[in-house]
């Protein structure tokens, strides 16, 4: 398996979008919706993790050029975050679960979409090779002391629905 980030990062993206088509086919039954939700939460909540922990903080300082980029992904991140953890509190029979899903895929799938189109050619670039393969080793340590869920869902959606209310 390649240590390159940005090949680490892409087979995440990969994994994420799979999913995504599954959880959009019209044959997928409701369960199977739920055990894909299940795993997408799981997969984003390490893959945000090592980009907020390794990836951005690092090509920061490396490219600081890179700035507005890296700001603009972490409200990005932010988004994605909301979503997964109210989604982690939902059955996939509540009336707003694929609607919510839906909303998770739209940004999530555009926020991928802008770091494959755009961010990573300039991260490549900018990084070359071995500072790449670097960072690659970073993600992947990070990778092992990652979160798999996210954290406290009930007290952050508590204060979500006082906000709400
Ligand atoms: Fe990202
Ligand atoms: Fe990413």
């Amino acid at each position: 398996m390649s240590n390159d980030a940005i090949v680490i990062l892409r087979d995440d993206h990969k994994q994420v979008r799979a999913l995504f088509r599954e959880f959009q086919k019209s044959s997928t039954t409701t369960a199977r919706k739920g055990a894909i939700v299940t795993k997408v939460i799981e997969l984003l909540t390490v893959h945000t993790y090592i980009e907020n922990e390794v990836m951005y903080p690092q090509v920061r300082i490396m490219l600081p050029e890179l700035e507005a980029d890296i700001l603009e992904s972490y409200e990005e991140h932010h988004v994605a975050d909301l979503l997964v953890t109210e989604l982690s509190t939902m059955e996939p029979g509540d009336e707003r679960f694929e609607a919510k899903t839906t909303v998770l895929i739209e940004n999530v799938t555009h926020h991928m979409d802008e770091e494959e189109q755009d961010w990573f050619p300039k991260v490549r670039e900018g990084l070359g090779r071995n500072r790449l393969q670097e960072l690659g080793e970073a993600l992947l340590a990070a990778k092992k002391a990652a979160p798999h869920k996210p954290s406290q869902p009930s007290a952050l959606k508590k204060t979500i629905d006082a906000v709400i209310a």
